[in-house]
Order: structure tokens, then C-alpha cells, then sequence
């Protein structure tokens, strides 16, 4: 035999081989692959962009109930609420007023009432310095108390401005103090971590986890 025969055959030996593992690599026979796994979607609860809560001004933009606001419905115009104390100088928050729930910072330091509402017309808010503010301008008396964060707000560093990048194609819109907390209780609830990513090895990611 001479060399380019040998070689010729080696060569088709070789074609056949590969040409047979190929064939086994498409076909799947004597492979096991793992069955996949089932991926549920992200609740949806995890993608909502809506804020904590549902502001004034917010709820004049969508035209709801806007009974609570109308404090002359039930009070006297002219006539202050009396602020109620129990024994130990906490605020009593008469039944009428029960979905209130004061807590303004640790120790009840900002419950009274007359801190944030002007007594002489309910239906506006007052600022330390005894400046009338609509209800709508609300930012305005939170700022008249927390300085550092107003401003942190107004420079967009605290809170959440959406809308557009592009300002040709949209506005941007800047969420307002109360969007986010309730002006009674502004601590911010605690939420619900959506759930990490999906493992590729679940079971060696789980022995991990043991050998800690
Ligand atoms: C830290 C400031 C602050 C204090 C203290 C405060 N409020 Fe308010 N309150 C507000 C602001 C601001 C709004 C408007 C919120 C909005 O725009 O959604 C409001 C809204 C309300 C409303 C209308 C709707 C609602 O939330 O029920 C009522 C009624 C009310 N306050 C009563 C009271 C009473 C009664 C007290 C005392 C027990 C009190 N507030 C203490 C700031 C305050
Ligand atoms: C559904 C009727 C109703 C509406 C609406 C209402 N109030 Fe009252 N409010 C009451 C009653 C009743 C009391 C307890 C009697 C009183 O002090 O006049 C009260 C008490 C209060 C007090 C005294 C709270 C305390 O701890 O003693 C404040 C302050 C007050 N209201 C503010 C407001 C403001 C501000 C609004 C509008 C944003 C408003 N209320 C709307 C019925 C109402
Ligand atoms: C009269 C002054 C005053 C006004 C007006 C006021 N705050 Fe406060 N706020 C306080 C004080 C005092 C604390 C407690 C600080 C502490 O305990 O260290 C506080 C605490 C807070 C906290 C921390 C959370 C907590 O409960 O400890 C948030 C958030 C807050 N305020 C938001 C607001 C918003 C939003 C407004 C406007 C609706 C507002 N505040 C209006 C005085 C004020
Ligand atoms: C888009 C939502 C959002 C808006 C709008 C917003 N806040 Fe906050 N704020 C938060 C969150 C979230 C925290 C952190 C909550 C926590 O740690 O409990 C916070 C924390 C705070 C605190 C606690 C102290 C601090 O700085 O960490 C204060 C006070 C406060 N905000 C005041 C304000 C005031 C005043 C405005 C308006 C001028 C405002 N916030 C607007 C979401 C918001």
C-alpha cells in the first residue's frame, strides 16, 4: 500500500466516525438531559411603580371621593376642634377620625394636630412660621420642618422623578412627600423583597448553602 492510499483511508475512517457522533449529537440517543424547569413569573405585585399612597392633589387628578377632605361637612367654620388628651398627654383621635393613626417620628414627637393643619380654616395646612399653605402645597409644610430633606427633594435626590428623559417627548413627573408617606404616619412600610434569580444548579447551589 502507498502513502495516499493509507491516508485516504484514515481520512474516510475519520469521516465516518464524526459523521456518526454527529448523528448520535442530533438524534439525543443515549443522552439524558435534565427535564427543565418550570419558571413562574414574577408576581406582578413586584413591578408596579404606583407609590405607597394616593395623595390630595392625586386624587383631585382622578376625579375620586373627595369627602374626607371636606372638613366644613361635619365641623363649624369659626370654631377650632378641641385637641383631646388622655392622662398621660397622648392625642386622642376622636371615632370619627379613626382611620387616622398618629405616629409622626419616635416618641410621638409631631402628633398634634395643630402642628400641620391651621385651626382657623381646616381646609388649609400652616407652616411654622404660621404661613397658610393649600393642601395641595403640602411639600411646602413638611419642608418648613425637614429642610435637609426638601432640599435633598427639590434637587431630585430624594423621592422619584418619572416621565420622560427626552423632555420633547413628555414632562417628567416628580412624586409629591405625601405620594409616598402618610403625612399621620410617614414611617414607610416595610415591603415584601422580591424573590432572587432562578439558580442554573439548584442542587449544587443548595449543597453550598448545607456546607455553611
Ligand atoms: C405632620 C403634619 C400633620 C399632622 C400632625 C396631622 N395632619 Fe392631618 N393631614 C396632613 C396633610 C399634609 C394632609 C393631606 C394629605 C394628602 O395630601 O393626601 C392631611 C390630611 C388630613 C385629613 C383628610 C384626609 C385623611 O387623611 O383622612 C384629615 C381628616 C386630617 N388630616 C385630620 C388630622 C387630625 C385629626 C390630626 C390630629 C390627630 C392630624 N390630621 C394631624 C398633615 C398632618
Ligand atoms: C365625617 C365628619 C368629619 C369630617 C369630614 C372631618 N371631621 Fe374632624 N372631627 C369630626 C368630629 C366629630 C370630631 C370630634 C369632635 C370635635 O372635636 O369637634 C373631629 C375632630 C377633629 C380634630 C380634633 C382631633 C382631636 O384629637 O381631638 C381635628 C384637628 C379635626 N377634626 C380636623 C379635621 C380636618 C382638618 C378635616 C378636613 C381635612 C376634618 N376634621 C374633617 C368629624 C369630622
Ligand atoms: C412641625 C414639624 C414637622 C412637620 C410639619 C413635619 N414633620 Fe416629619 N417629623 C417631625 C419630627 C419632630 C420627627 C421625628 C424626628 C425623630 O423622632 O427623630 C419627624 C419624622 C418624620 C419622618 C421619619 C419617620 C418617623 O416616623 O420617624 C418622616 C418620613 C417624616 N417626618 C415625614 C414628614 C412629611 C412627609 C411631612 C409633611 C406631610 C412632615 N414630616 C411634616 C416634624 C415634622
Ligand atoms: C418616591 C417616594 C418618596 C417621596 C416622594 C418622598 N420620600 Fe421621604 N422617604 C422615602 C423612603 C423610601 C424613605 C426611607 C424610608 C425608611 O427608611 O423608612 C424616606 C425617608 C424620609 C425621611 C427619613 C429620614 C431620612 O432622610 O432618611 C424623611 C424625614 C423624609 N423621607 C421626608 C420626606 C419629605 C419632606 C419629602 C418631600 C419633600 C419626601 N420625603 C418625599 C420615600 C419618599
Amino acid at each position: 500500500m502507498n502513502n495516499g492510499n493509507r491516508t485516504g483511508t484514515v481520512l474516510l475512517v475519520l469521516a465516518v466516525a464524526f459523521f456518526a457522533l454527529g448523528l448520535k449529537f442530533v438524534s439525543g440517543f443515549g443522552t439524558r438531559l435534565p427535564a427543565p424547569q418550570n419558571i413562574s413569573l414574577v408576581d406582578t405585585q413586584f413591578l408596579s411603580t404606583a407609590t405607597f399612597r394616593k395623595s390630595y392633589a392625586e386624587l383631585i387628578r382622578e376625579k375620586a371621593d373627595l369627602s374626607d377632605f371636606d372638613c366644613y361637612a361635619c365641623h363649624e367654620k369659626g370654631k377650632p376642634p378641641t385637641l383631646k388628651f388622655d392622662a398621660q398627654h397622648n392625642l386622642i383621635v376622636p371615632k370619627e377620625h379613626e382611620d387616622i393613626v398618629m405616629g409622626h417620628g419616635t416618641h410621638n414627637r409631631n402628633n398634634n394636630c395643630f402642628n400641620c393643619h391651621d385651626e382657623q380654616n381646616l381646609e388649609l395646612l400652616q407652616a411654622r412660621d404660621g404661613r397658610q399653605i393649600k393642601l395641595v402645597e403640602s411639600p411646602l409644610l413638611c419642608g418648613s420642618c425637614h429642610g435637609p430633606t426638601y432640599r435633598d427633594w427639590e434637587a431630585g435626590a430624594h423621592g422619584r422623578t418619572g416621565g420622560y428623559w427626552n423632555r420633547s417627548l413628555g414632562p417628567i413627573k416628580r412624586q409629591i412627600c405625601v405620594d409616598c408617606h402618610n403625612p399621620h404616619r410617614p414611617k414607610i412600610p416595610s415591603l415584601t423583597p422580591a424573590p432572587g434569580p432562578h439558580l442554573l444548579h439548584p442542587v449544587a447551589a443548595v449543597a453550598v448553602e448545607d456546607s455553611h
